[in-house]
């Protein structure tokens, strides 16, 4: 059972997903709250709850029942030092992710959902939009649906200036607890359809990462300083409006994720242009961290 003395209300954001939720307080959460907010957290996907003004100590407290937590992988000196499992990100410091992305894709298993604490906020712009991935994909047709269930796409870490960091996920992901299929690429870390010929996944990663940019997927909230934000990272993409003055800083604590599982891919990777022609450096990566994965699978 949820806190007797909390008076939840959940209101509704938008029609894809995300709802704002006042009356209770976080930092006082029991295990009934924490379910209640997980079974929340899939179903509206991303959650709102203001005034919350959380110290480190209770955003670190809050997040543990929810998973093990991580620090960046790749941005290590953007975590606060006293607490690892926060990742800081100032504005005034570079740290605007104004590039659509779920976080962390090009690890085998990226995190399962962030935790976000905004602790100062501009008041106007450097809101955050987020786009329902499982509503993009009920809306292709069913001859898309049915093409983009077949495929798997390479992702790498090269916006952290580590392209050797890579992993290859279905482009279609089943939520493990809803069971809604998802569209699993996006314009900051994906870069290959692995199936396709190399001009043939430029244009058709580029329609997969517009498509999920749609206006009617999405939710736009704008912060004030002590809301903390949490989505599920498994089916949405995030983008922040670089759009502001100001300073607009964040900390974030981030649950590790499983791996992404779909119906997988049902035809062989296309990498024929590896070492024999012109066209060869768009396989070459591809081609390369295939050998690599069937090397260590041998060991
Ligand atoms: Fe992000």
């Amino acid at each position: 059972m949820a806190n007797a003395g909390n008076q939840w209300n959940v209101k509704r954001l938008a029609g894809a997903l995300g709802a704002e939720i006042t009356g209770l307080e976080l930092a006082s959460a029991d295990e009934g709250d924490i379910a209640e907010i997980k079974r929340l957290l899939v179903e509206h996907m991303v959650l709102f709850f203001p005034g919350q003004h959380m110290s480190q100590d209770d955003h670190v407290a809050f997040g543990k029942p929810f998973g093990p937590l991580e620090g960046h992988p790749n941005l290590a000196e953007r975590n606060i030092s006293d607490h690892p499992e926060i990742f800081q990100l100032v504005g005034s410091q570079g740290g605007i992710a104004d590039e659509w992305h779920t976080d962390l894709t090009f690890q085998a298993q990226p995190a399962l959902m962030s935790i976000l604490n905004m602790v100062q906020c501009p008041e106007t712009g450097g809101d955050t939009m987020w786009t329902s991935l499982c509503a993009a994909f009920e809306a292709l047709s069913p001859p898309l649906r049915e093409m983009c269930e077949g495929l798997s796409a390479l992702h790498d870490a090269h916006p952290h200036g580590v392209p050797e960091k890579m992993a290859i996920h279905p482009v279609v992901r089943v939520h493990p607890e809803s069971g809604r299929k998802a569209i699993y690429v996006n314009e900051h870390f994906t870069r290959r359809i692995v199936e396709m010929s190399a001009p043939e996944s430029v244009v058709f990663l580029r329609f997969l990462t517009d498509w999920v940019q749609s206006p009617r997927f999405t939710v736009r909230y704008h912060w004030t300083a002590g809301t903390i934000g949490m989505w599920d990272n498994r089916a949405t993409q995030h983008y922040v409006l670089n759009d502001f003055e100001g300073e607009r800083i964040i900390q974030r604590v981030t649950v590790m994720g499983d791996q992404p599982t779909g119906p997988g891919p049902r035809w062989a990777p296309w990498t024929e242009n590896a070492s024999r022609s012109a066209m060869s450096r768009h396989d070459r990566q591809l081609s390369g961290f295939l050998k690599e994965r069937a090397a260590e699978a041998a060991e």
